[in-house]
């Protein structure tokens, strides 16, 4: 039988020679593609969990330490001003402002704990957060919102509890800051071995593919934030929006992941 140089010539196989290396060339590119993506997913959840953890511990100082301050300093004002005597009539005005201005400092320091992490997150769970935040959302934007949310038992872990809150939360802000909706729902239940939640407006709605990219990239980061917050717990995400029909956030995550 001739040899395949005898039939094709020398060029041919060296052409197919280079081709192969060209493949082989490829091949390990995509391996370190691939590997340098896990890389970058891994790190960003790490950096993920450090901001959470760090938001918690600033809402806990500030809650502990300042909160407890102006709440020791407010009392201190009221026992001095009880001990003014009739005639005291304009240092009775300053305490009393002054009384006024420590109750607003502390509402204010409520607030910013609240979006730091909200408490009812480590005490009572998602679904409690949810209910809260979702009566002051609609206090704050006038726009009803039903929140159904499942509670699990035992609750889902930290990181779990924490990314699907702060997805519903970025899905509101949106709604909010978007939509023009008149209503909101957000919904927590679990399907199977899953979580799903779902985050509906029915407001404005949008073309997803043409307002998430621009020439430069994306538009904003929350719609890739909750995407990527999804993906870390190896969970999907998924948005449906229409301009005039709405817009439904969805996301699923598994309940347990493996190797964990
Ligand atoms: N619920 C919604 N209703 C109408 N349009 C929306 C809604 N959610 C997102 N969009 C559109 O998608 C775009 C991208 O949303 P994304 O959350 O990524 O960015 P952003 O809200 O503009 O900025 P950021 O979240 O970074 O503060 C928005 O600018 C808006 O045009
Ligand atoms: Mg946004």
């Amino acid at each position: 039988m001739p040899s395949a140089a005898a039939v094709h010539g020398p060029s041919a196989i060296a052409d197919v020679a280079r081709a192969f290396h060209e493949l082989v060339q490829k091949a390990s590119l995509i391996r370190e593609l691939e590997s340098s993506s896990r890389r970058l997913a891994a790190l960003s959840a790490r950096v993920t969990q450090a901001q959470e953890e760090d938001r918690a511990r600033i809402a806990r100082e500030l809650h502990d330490g300042l909160g407890q301050a102006l709440t020791a300093v407010k009392m201190d004002l009221s026992a001095a001003g009880r001990q003014l005597g009739p005639e005291a009539t304009a240092t009775r005005r300053r305490v009393v402002d002054a009384r006024k201005l420590i109750d607003e400092s502390l509402e204010e320091l409520r607030r910013l704990v609240f979006d730091l992490r909200p408490p009812a997150l480590d005490t009572l769970g998602l679904a409690a957060a949810l209910e809260a935040y979702g009566r002051e959302w609609q206090e704050r934007t006038g726009v009803t919102v039903t929140v159904e949310a499942e509670r699990f038992e035992p609750r889902l872990p930290f990181e779990v509890e924490t990314a699907l809150y702060r997805i519903c939360q970025e899905a509101l802000a949106n709604a909010a800051k978007h939509a023009q909706a008149s209503r909101a729902t957000i919904r927590v239940a679990r399907e199977e071995d899953r979580v799903g939640v779902v985050v509906e407006d029915d407001g404005v709605g949008f073309d997803v593919a043409a307002s998430t990219e621009s020439e430069n990239g994306p538009v904003g980061v929350g719609l890739l934030s909750m995407e990527r917050r999804a993906a870390d717990l190896g969970g999907v995400f998924h948005i449906e929006s229409a301009p005039g029909r709405g817009t439904t956030v969805r996301v699923s995550v598994p309940l347990h992941r493996e190797g964990q």
